[in-house]
Protein backbone atom coordinates (compact mmCIF):
# COMPACT_ATOMS: atom_id res chain seq x y z
CA UNK A 1 0.00 0.00 0.00
CA UNK A 2 1.07 3.71 -0.75
CA UNK A 3 3.04 5.30 1.83
CA UNK A 4 0.71 8.58 0.99
CA UNK A 5 -2.22 6.55 1.50
CA UNK A 6 -1.40 4.79 5.14
CA UNK A 7 -0.30 8.56 5.99
CA UNK A 8 -4.03 10.61 4.55
CA UNK A 9 -5.56 7.65 6.71
CA UNK A 10 -3.78 8.11 9.98
CA UNK A 11 -3.95 11.97 9.43
CA UNK A 12 -7.70 11.59 9.40
CA UNK A 13 -7.90 9.21 11.78
CA UNK A 14 -6.20 11.59 13.98
CA UNK A 15 -8.31 14.68 12.91
CA UNK A 16 -11.17 12.91 13.22
CA UNK A 17 -10.05 11.80 17.12
CA UNK A 18 -9.53 15.12 18.23
CA UNK A 19 -12.79 16.00 17.28
CA UNK A 20 -14.38 12.99 19.39
CA UNK A 21 -12.41 14.29 22.37
CA UNK A 22 -13.13 18.08 22.05
CA UNK A 23 -16.86 16.86 22.14
CA UNK A 24 -16.78 14.07 24.38
CA UNK A 25 -18.56 14.87 27.70
CA UNK A 26 -20.14 18.33 25.96
CA UNK A 27 -22.46 16.34 23.24
CA UNK A 28 -25.71 19.22 22.99
CA UNK A 29 -27.12 17.93 19.72
CA UNK A 30 -28.67 14.21 20.32
CA UNK A 31 -31.08 13.01 16.95
CA UNK A 32 -32.68 9.82 16.54
CA UNK A 33 -32.21 8.06 13.09
CA UNK A 34 -34.30 4.92 14.64
CA UNK A 35 -35.83 3.92 18.10
CA UNK A 36 -32.51 3.70 19.58
CA UNK A 37 -29.84 4.75 16.82
CA UNK A 38 -28.21 7.87 17.56
CA UNK A 39 -26.31 10.52 15.55
CA UNK A 40 -24.57 13.73 17.60
CA UNK A 41 -22.87 16.53 16.02
CA UNK A 42 -19.26 14.83 16.66
CA UNK A 43 -20.46 11.90 14.45
CA UNK A 44 -21.03 14.49 11.73
CA UNK A 45 -17.95 16.64 12.12
CA UNK A 46 -15.97 13.97 12.90
CA UNK A 47 -16.91 12.51 9.59
CA UNK A 48 -17.01 16.08 7.48
CA UNK A 49 -13.28 16.24 8.61
CA UNK A 50 -12.23 12.78 7.50
CA UNK A 51 -13.93 13.09 4.18
CA UNK A 52 -12.61 16.43 3.46
CA UNK A 53 -8.90 15.04 4.09
CA UNK A 54 -9.58 12.15 2.03
CA UNK A 55 -11.54 14.37 -0.99
CA UNK A 56 -8.11 16.94 -0.94
CA UNK A 57 -5.44 13.73 -1.06
CA UNK A 58 -7.87 11.35 -3.66
CA UNK A 59 -10.84 13.20 -5.62
CA UNK A 60 -10.87 10.52 -7.72
CA UNK A 61 -11.77 7.75 -4.80
CA UNK A 62 -14.52 6.42 -3.91
CA UNK A 63 -15.90 6.78 -0.57
CA UNK A 64 -18.68 5.08 1.69
CA UNK A 65 -18.94 6.80 5.00
CA UNK A 66 -22.04 6.11 7.63
CA UNK A 67 -23.47 9.41 7.64
CA UNK A 68 -23.02 10.53 3.90
CA UNK A 69 -23.45 7.14 2.15
CA UNK A 70 -21.73 6.71 -0.94
CA UNK A 71 -20.09 9.36 -2.95
CA UNK A 72 -17.00 9.87 -5.51
CA UNK A 73 -16.42 8.31 -8.90
CA UNK A 74 -16.15 4.87 -9.99
CA UNK A 75 -12.65 3.91 -8.80
CA UNK A 76 -10.35 0.95 -7.67
CA UNK A 77 -10.27 2.57 -4.40
CA UNK A 78 -12.61 2.98 -1.71
CA UNK A 79 -12.42 4.68 2.01
CA UNK A 80 -14.90 2.77 4.11
CA UNK A 81 -15.42 5.20 7.18
CA UNK A 82 -16.80 5.12 10.71
CA UNK A 83 -16.54 8.33 11.87
CA UNK A 84 -17.96 7.43 15.23
CA UNK A 85 -18.36 4.21 16.32
CA UNK A 86 -19.85 3.58 19.85
CA UNK A 87 -22.45 6.37 19.49
CA UNK A 88 -24.49 4.84 22.11
CA UNK A 89 -21.83 5.34 24.61
CA UNK A 90 -19.92 8.49 23.76
CA UNK A 91 -23.77 10.23 24.02
CA UNK A 92 -23.56 8.79 27.73
CA UNK A 93 -20.60 9.93 28.51
CA UNK A 94 -19.18 6.01 28.35
CA UNK A 95 -15.30 6.30 27.19
CA UNK A 96 -15.54 3.33 24.49
CA UNK A 97 -15.45 4.77 21.22
CA UNK A 98 -13.32 5.31 18.59
CA UNK A 99 -12.80 6.07 14.67
CA UNK A 100 -12.11 3.13 11.71
CA UNK A 101 -11.07 3.81 8.30
CA UNK A 102 -10.49 1.09 5.93
CA UNK A 103 -8.90 1.36 1.91
CA UNK A 104 -10.14 -0.97 -0.03
CA UNK A 105 -9.21 -1.54 -3.77
CA UNK A 106 -9.73 -4.09 -5.96
CA UNK A 107 -12.09 -5.22 -4.05
CA UNK A 108 -9.79 -6.54 -1.03
CA UNK A 109 -9.10 -4.66 1.97
CA UNK A 110 -5.81 -3.20 2.50
CA UNK A 111 -5.53 -1.13 4.98
CA UNK A 112 -7.33 -0.60 8.14
CA UNK A 113 -6.78 2.37 11.07
CA UNK A 114 -9.00 1.89 14.42
CA UNK A 115 -8.56 4.92 16.62
CA UNK A 116 -9.52 5.53 20.15
CA UNK A 117 -8.97 8.94 21.27
CA UNK A 118 -8.88 8.55 24.27
CA UNK A 119 -7.12 6.28 25.26
CA UNK A 120 -4.62 7.73 22.63
CA UNK A 121 -4.85 3.44 21.03
CA UNK A 122 -4.00 3.15 17.59
CA UNK A 123 -4.72 -0.05 15.90
CA UNK A 124 -3.57 -0.50 11.99
CA UNK A 125 -2.87 -3.37 9.73
CA UNK A 126 -2.06 -3.85 6.44
CA UNK A 127 -2.42 -6.82 4.60
CA UNK A 128 0.13 -9.37 4.53
CA UNK A 129 2.46 -6.94 6.54
CA UNK A 130 0.65 -7.50 10.34
CA UNK A 131 -1.31 -5.79 13.25
CA UNK A 132 -0.07 -2.89 15.34
CA UNK A 133 -1.02 -0.96 18.39
CA UNK A 134 0.64 1.80 18.71
CA UNK A 135 3.37 0.81 16.25
CA UNK A 136 4.37 -2.58 18.33
CA UNK A 137 3.11 -6.27 16.82
CA UNK A 138 -0.01 -7.45 18.34
CA UNK A 139 -1.29 -11.06 18.35
CA UNK A 140 -4.20 -12.93 19.32
CA UNK A 141 -4.72 -14.61 22.58
CA UNK A 142 -3.26 -18.36 22.93
CA UNK A 143 -6.58 -19.49 24.66
CA UNK A 144 -7.67 -22.89 23.92
CA UNK A 145 -10.54 -23.76 25.02
CA UNK A 146 -14.22 -21.83 24.85
CA UNK A 147 -14.34 -22.71 28.64
CA UNK A 148 -11.35 -20.51 29.29
CA UNK A 149 -12.34 -17.71 27.05
CA UNK A 150 -13.59 -14.36 27.37
CA UNK A 151 -15.53 -13.07 24.73
CA UNK A 152 -17.33 -10.30 23.24
CA UNK A 153 -20.87 -9.09 21.34
CA UNK A 154 -22.98 -6.50 20.56
CA UNK A 155 -27.17 -6.08 19.69
CA UNK A 156 -28.41 -4.62 17.00
CA UNK A 157 -30.44 -1.19 17.17
CA UNK A 158 -33.71 -3.36 15.69
CA UNK A 159 -33.65 -5.42 18.89
CA UNK A 160 -36.95 -4.12 19.60
CA UNK A 161 -38.69 -5.62 16.45
CA UNK A 162 -36.24 -9.01 16.12
CA UNK A 163 -35.95 -9.77 20.02
CA UNK A 164 -34.37 -13.50 19.45
CA UNK A 165 -31.51 -11.41 17.15
CA UNK A 166 -28.79 -12.26 19.39
CA UNK A 167 -30.24 -13.69 22.73
CA UNK A 168 -30.46 -17.22 22.38
CA UNK A 169 -26.54 -17.66 20.90
CA UNK A 170 -25.72 -14.80 23.82
CA UNK A 171 -27.52 -17.40 26.65
CA UNK A 172 -25.55 -20.56 24.93
CA UNK A 173 -22.48 -18.91 24.68
CA UNK A 174 -22.55 -17.65 28.30
CA UNK A 175 -23.01 -20.99 29.35
CA UNK A 176 -20.10 -22.12 27.27
CA UNK A 177 -17.33 -19.44 27.78
CA UNK A 178 -15.80 -17.84 30.93
CA UNK A 179 -17.29 -14.71 30.54
CA UNK A 180 -18.86 -11.89 28.11
CA UNK A 181 -18.56 -8.06 27.80
CA UNK A 182 -20.57 -6.34 25.71
CA UNK A 183 -18.45 -2.97 25.11
CA UNK A 184 -20.82 -0.91 22.35
CA UNK A 185 -17.69 -0.47 19.97
CA UNK A 186 -17.61 -3.56 17.01
CA UNK A 187 -14.51 -1.73 15.89
CA UNK A 188 -12.50 -1.95 19.18
CA UNK A 189 -14.10 -5.52 19.90
CA UNK A 190 -12.71 -6.44 16.77
CA UNK A 191 -8.98 -4.79 17.65
CA UNK A 192 -9.39 -6.11 21.00
CA UNK A 193 -9.50 -9.10 20.03
CA UNK A 194 -6.58 -8.69 17.50
CA UNK A 195 -4.76 -8.13 20.69
CA UNK A 196 -5.44 -11.31 22.65
CA UNK A 197 -7.63 -8.94 25.08
CA UNK A 198 -10.81 -10.84 23.88
CA UNK A 199 -10.67 -14.45 22.65
CA UNK A 200 -13.49 -14.17 20.72
CA UNK A 201 -16.28 -11.41 18.88
CA UNK A 202 -19.43 -12.36 17.58
CA UNK A 203 -22.34 -9.88 15.81
CA UNK A 204 -24.40 -9.94 13.31
CA UNK A 205 -26.40 -6.90 11.44
CA UNK A 206 -23.07 -5.31 11.15
CA UNK A 207 -22.50 -2.77 8.63
CA UNK A 208 -19.27 -2.53 6.37
CA UNK A 209 -17.91 0.68 8.19
CA UNK A 210 -18.03 -1.45 11.49
CA UNK A 211 -15.97 -4.23 10.24
CA UNK A 212 -13.71 -3.20 7.16
CA UNK A 213 -10.69 -1.98 9.09
CA UNK A 214 -11.35 -4.56 12.42
CA UNK A 215 -11.36 -7.64 10.31
CA UNK A 216 -8.75 -6.58 8.56
CA UNK A 217 -6.91 -6.19 12.33
CA UNK A 218 -7.72 -9.32 13.69
CA UNK A 219 -6.57 -11.46 10.49
CA UNK A 220 -3.31 -9.58 10.62
CA UNK A 221 -2.83 -10.28 14.29
CA UNK A 222 -3.04 -14.19 13.40
CA UNK A 223 -6.67 -14.46 14.17
CA UNK A 224 -9.80 -16.13 12.14
CA UNK A 225 -12.67 -14.20 10.82
CA UNK A 226 -15.56 -15.75 9.10
CA UNK A 227 -19.07 -15.81 9.29
CA UNK A 228 -21.36 -17.87 11.38
CA UNK A 229 -21.18 -20.60 8.98
CA UNK A 230 -17.48 -20.60 8.68
CA UNK A 231 -17.10 -19.07 5.16
CA UNK A 232 -14.57 -16.60 4.33
CA UNK A 233 -15.92 -13.04 6.09
CA UNK A 234 -16.85 -10.33 3.30
CA UNK A 235 -17.31 -6.68 4.98
CA UNK A 236 -19.95 -6.86 3.24
CA UNK A 237 -21.46 -10.25 4.70
CA UNK A 238 -23.85 -8.99 7.87
CA UNK A 239 -22.59 -11.42 10.26
CA UNK A 240 -19.14 -11.74 11.87
CA UNK A 241 -17.32 -14.13 14.25
CA UNK A 242 -13.71 -13.66 14.65
CA UNK A 243 -11.28 -15.05 16.82
CA UNK A 244 -8.01 -16.18 17.93
CA UNK A 245 -8.40 -19.03 15.41
CA UNK A 246 -7.74 -22.05 18.11
CA UNK A 247 -11.78 -21.53 19.49
CA UNK A 248 -13.00 -20.93 16.09
CA UNK A 249 -14.52 -24.30 15.92
CA UNK A 250 -16.04 -23.87 19.39
CA UNK A 251 -17.85 -20.81 18.27
CA UNK A 252 -19.03 -22.38 15.20
CA UNK A 253 -20.52 -25.31 16.77
CA UNK A 254 -21.95 -22.48 19.39
CA UNK A 255 -23.58 -20.76 16.72
CA UNK A 256 -25.08 -23.40 14.72
CA UNK A 257 -26.81 -24.76 17.82
C1 LIG B 1 -22.62 0.31 16.52
C2 LIG B 1 -21.55 -0.30 17.42
C3 LIG B 1 -22.17 -1.37 18.31
C4 LIG B 1 -22.89 -2.43 17.50
C5 LIG B 1 -23.92 -1.78 16.59
C6 LIG B 1 -23.23 -0.76 15.67
P1 LIG B 1 -22.38 2.90 15.84
O1 LIG B 1 -22.05 1.29 15.67
O2 LIG B 1 -20.52 -0.87 16.66
O3 LIG B 1 -21.18 -2.03 19.06
O4 LIG B 1 -23.51 -3.32 18.40
O5 LIG B 1 -24.57 -2.77 15.82
O6 LIG B 1 -24.16 -0.21 14.79
O7 LIG B 1 -23.81 3.10 15.50
O8 LIG B 1 -22.05 3.27 17.23
O9 LIG B 1 -21.45 3.49 14.82
CA1 LIG C 1 -20.49 1.60 13.84
CA1 LIG D 1 -21.00 5.27 13.68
Amino acid sequence: MDQDIKRIALKAAQEGGAILREYFGRVKSVEHKGEIDLVTEADHESEARIVSIIRAAYPAHRILAEETGDSGTVSSFKWIIDPLDGTTNYAHGYPCFCISIAVEHDGQIRYGVIYDPLREELFTAEKGCGAFLNGHPIKVSTTQALNNSLLCTGFPYNVRQDMDSNLSNFRSFLMKSQAIRRDGSAALDLCYTAAGRFDGFWEQQLRPWDVAAGSLIVSEAGGSVSTYRGKPFSIYDTEIVASNGIIHEQMLAVLRG
